[in-house]
């Protein structure tokens, strides 16, 4: 057969609105045309993103009912680290409420002013939280992820020449090296498993611990199965389980391939980096057999973890994002190739020529394509990146301006994808329709959060 199907059906639905163009037009004013600022009712599919946005399957919900929901050491909690000790490996197993807040507990906990973090890309917050800490934090991809369409089929690679370097420079103020999988910032590209291994290699000889920005592993592992010679024949388990014990720690966001409505992790196999993350996660987050976290939360994560390596559902996801990608590709839409996991990026700068770095390409494209048709995306680029200086008060923009159509997992169908695919379609055909906008209110951090904006 040559229909590939979801690997699941539905037995509870959520109903959906449509609008009128009219009432996107007030919408998106009201929202200071700030997509992050619409009520999602207001939104008909909402690829705005992957994270926290799962459908949670009758396994999940069957053992959340039987969840302890006791003040501490519940049994949903040692469920919980038995999972993820039997996958990740690492003897401290440390939950938290989201990503961000493990990486705002290792940032207060281990990080030092002056301290040098690597990675082949941090993300928004990860950045953020490690710069707020004092430390230097330096991007390093490979040059083929700055090109759009270069076919390399793991751009999510750290550049190992210059991590080398960059390792030899900081000397002793290195402090860690964070592995993205896959590098969401940069199209949701993967790291190879070599490159993996050789990271480790540079990392040891160094002495410098290496770790995993992990929100993303079972994606990356399955393109690795695909992508990467010598994996053909190994579960997505056994490549995960590789992965990690060439690591020494990993952080995540346990709301994206994790499948969980909220949830994070530290694991980890330094004992005074866990029992200083403890000190931090006491004050802050939660008790340690809990971080914050429900009984039923950990209940779903510890199904999750086996669900999400489950090959006939990575094999369908995959297939249905490139299935989407190649949608744009064939009528010409710009998009970063080779298509990842869990998003199709279209490139701003090159769908809207008409638009200069200061007119905001991809965020007046997210803008455009919600008035269009509904659909609400993620720009990742020009307002979530960009940077003004501050002496001399000049914009530096980042490499790639990019609009990601983000596709949370098991909750829209194909045809769902079909119409959003249909809108952005119909959209590069009047390109020239894209009215730019300009900012209004421009917070110091983290902008696309709340930053207003009105048409140039
Ligand atoms: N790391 C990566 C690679 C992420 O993509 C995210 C979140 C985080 C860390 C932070 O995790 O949201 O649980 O606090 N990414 C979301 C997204 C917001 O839409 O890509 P969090």
């Amino acid at each position: 057969m040559k229909t590939v199907i979801e690997p699941y059906r539905s037995r509870v639905i959520e109903p959906m609105r449509v609008t009128t163009r009219g009432e996107r037009e007030r919408f998106i004013r009201e929202a200071g045309y700030n997509p992050f600022l619409l009520k999602a009712e207001q939104v008909l599919i909402d690829l705005v993103t992957d994270s926290g946005t799962s459908a949670l399957s009758t396994r999940q919900w069957s053992a959340m009912h039987g969840s302890d929901e006791s003040f501490t050491g519940s049994r949903s909690f040692y469920r919980f680290r038995e999972a993820v000790q039997r996958l990740f490996g690492h003897a401290f197993v440390i939950p938290c409420h989201q990503g961000r807040a493990g990486e705002h507990l290792i940032a207060r906990a281990v990080v030092r002013p002056g301290d040098v973090i690597f990675a082949n890309t941090h993300f928004a917050t990860t950045r953020e939280n490690f710069e707020e800490a004092g430390a230097d934090v330096r991007d390093l991809p490979i040059a083929e992820a700055l090109d759009r369409t270069s076919p390399h089929t793991f751009k999510g690679n750290i550049d190992l020449e210059r991590l080398e370097a960059g390792l030899a420079e900081a000397g002793s103020r290195a402090r860690m090296v964070i592995l993205t999988v896959t590098d969401n910032s940069r199209g949701g590209q993967p790291v190879s498993m070599a490159n993996v291994r050789a990271a480790h290699d540079i990392c040891g000889r160094h002495a410098v611990p290496l770790w995993l920005d992990a929100a993303r592993f079972a994606e990356n592992c399955y393109l690795v199965k695909l992508r990467e010679e010598g994996y053909a024949e190994r579960s997505p388990r056994e490549i995960a389980r590789e992965l990690f014990r060439l690591t020494d720690g990993v952080f995540m966001s346990m709301k994206k391939d994790a499948l969980g409505n909220t949830g994070g992790l530290i694991t980890l196999e330094d004992e005074a980096w866990a029992e200083a993350i403890r000190v931090r996660l006491l004050s802050s987050e939660g008790i340690p057999t809990g971080g914050g976290l429900a009984g039923r939360d950990l209940e779903a994560l510890a199904v999750a973890l086996d669900e999400m390596l489950e090959e006939d559902y990575l094999s369908y996801r995959i297939y249905s994002t490139r299935r989407l990608g190649e949608q744009l590709q064939a009528a010409g839409v710009p998009v970063v190739t080779p298509f990842g996991a869990h998003a199709v990026y279209v490139d701003g700068r090159a769908f809207c020529p008409h638009l200069s770095n200061e007119q905001l390409p991809a965020w007046s494209l997210s803008v455009a394509l919600y008035l269009h048709s509904g659909v609400r995306s993620w720009e990742t680029g020009n307002v979530m990146q960009g940077r003004e200086d501050a002496t001399s008060g000049a914009w530096r923009w980042p490499d790639l301006d990019l609009l990601r159509l983000a596709i949370p997992r098991r909750v829209y169908s194909q045809s769902h994808l079909d119409y959003a695919g249909e809108a952005v379609i119909e959209l590069f055909q009047q390109r020239e329709s894209v009215r730019g906008l300009r900012f209004v209110y421009h917070p110091p951090a983290l902008a696309q959060f709340v930053a207003t904006f009105e048409p140039v």
